[in-house]
């Protein structure tokens, strides 16, 4: 059998990072193939693991892509699930709003950017590539990291402004490209995933108020979204994509 790959977009984050982990533990046949706009550290190499820095613009987005097709062929790997995990909270100045007077243009621009401009460009130029990847119809599955608070429905608290909104934004934008993706790619599953609190730098200064046992390491979240990935390659459910919790849950759009 061939052996499996699979994309990891955005990968310096802390939960990219248990992915990584998480899969070469699991599954040390797996080629990892991991995109950001950081460098790889030192210290970060792995044997089955490729790293390519990239800037997000959509030249470099479609030349890494290339690169990843040629790397594919040349390991003789299947491709057969990608993670989008891009995302931002805060940042220096740039806090999550507690007031509607705290909403500035260049914030919410600038988390927008971020948080659906980039996953939807990667959307963009990923439709290609798995449409040649893809070929022969195996099941497959892309999960864009998303979060509960981009829940319109489930909205009860208010607060953080562009990152609420900015999450919407990005689960409206998979859901849409998961419609035109489902005409050619009916076998490729699509998940806007809700990873939980995760001790990451994004949760940081908001970790006092998560309620005991629900703050999670980013090994835990990996290996749920690894699970939510394979659930998702075996079933066939009626909706284009799916708003889902590290823990399966429906979450409702
Ligand atoms: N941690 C949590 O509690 C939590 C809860 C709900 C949802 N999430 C979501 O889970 C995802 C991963 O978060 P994390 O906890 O791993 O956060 P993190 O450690 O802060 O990672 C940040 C991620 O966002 C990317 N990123 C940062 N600034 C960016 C920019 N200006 N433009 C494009 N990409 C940028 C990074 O990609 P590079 O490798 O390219 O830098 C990295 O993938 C995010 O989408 C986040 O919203 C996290």
């Amino acid at each position: 059998m061939q052996p499996r790959a699979m994309l990891v977009i955005g990968a310096s984050g802390g939960i990219a990072q248990g992915v990584i982990e998480t899969l070469a533990l699991q599954e040390p046949d797996t080629l990892i193939l991991a995109v950001s706009r950081a460098p790889q550290s030192p210290g970060q190499e792995k044997a089955r693991l490729r790293w390519w820095q990239c800037d997000y613009s959509e030249a470099q987005i479609a030349a890494t892509l290339a690169e990843c097709a040629g790397v594919l062929v040349a390991e003789g790997c299947r491709l057969d699930r990608v993670v989008v995990a891009n995302g931002r909270l805060h940042e220096g100045e740039l806090q999550p709003e507690k007031r509607i007077e705290s909403v500035s243009a260049a914030t919410l621009l600038s988390v927008f950017e971020s948080n659906a401009v980039v996953p939807a460009l990667w959307l963009k130029h990923l439709h290609r590539f798995l449409k040649r990847e893809l070929r022969g119809g195996a099941p497959a599955a892309l999960a864009v990291l998303s979060a509960r608070v981009g829940s319109i429905t489930d909205n009860g608290k208010g607060g953080w402004y562009a990152y609420r909104a900015s999450k919407a934004a990005l689960n409206m934008l998979v859901k849409t490209s998961a419609i035109e993706y489902r005409r050619s790619l009916p076998a490729l599953r699509f998940i806007a995933f809700h990873p939980g609190t995760t001790d990451t730098s994004l949760s940081k200064p908001f970790q006092r108020s998560v309620p005991e046992g629900k703050l999670f390491t980013p090994a835990f979240v990996a290996a749920a979204l690894l699970a939510r990935l394979d659930d998702a390659m075996a079933s066939q459910p009626s909706e284009a994509a799916q708003f889902l919790a590290y823990d399966g849950d429906q979450i409702p759009w």
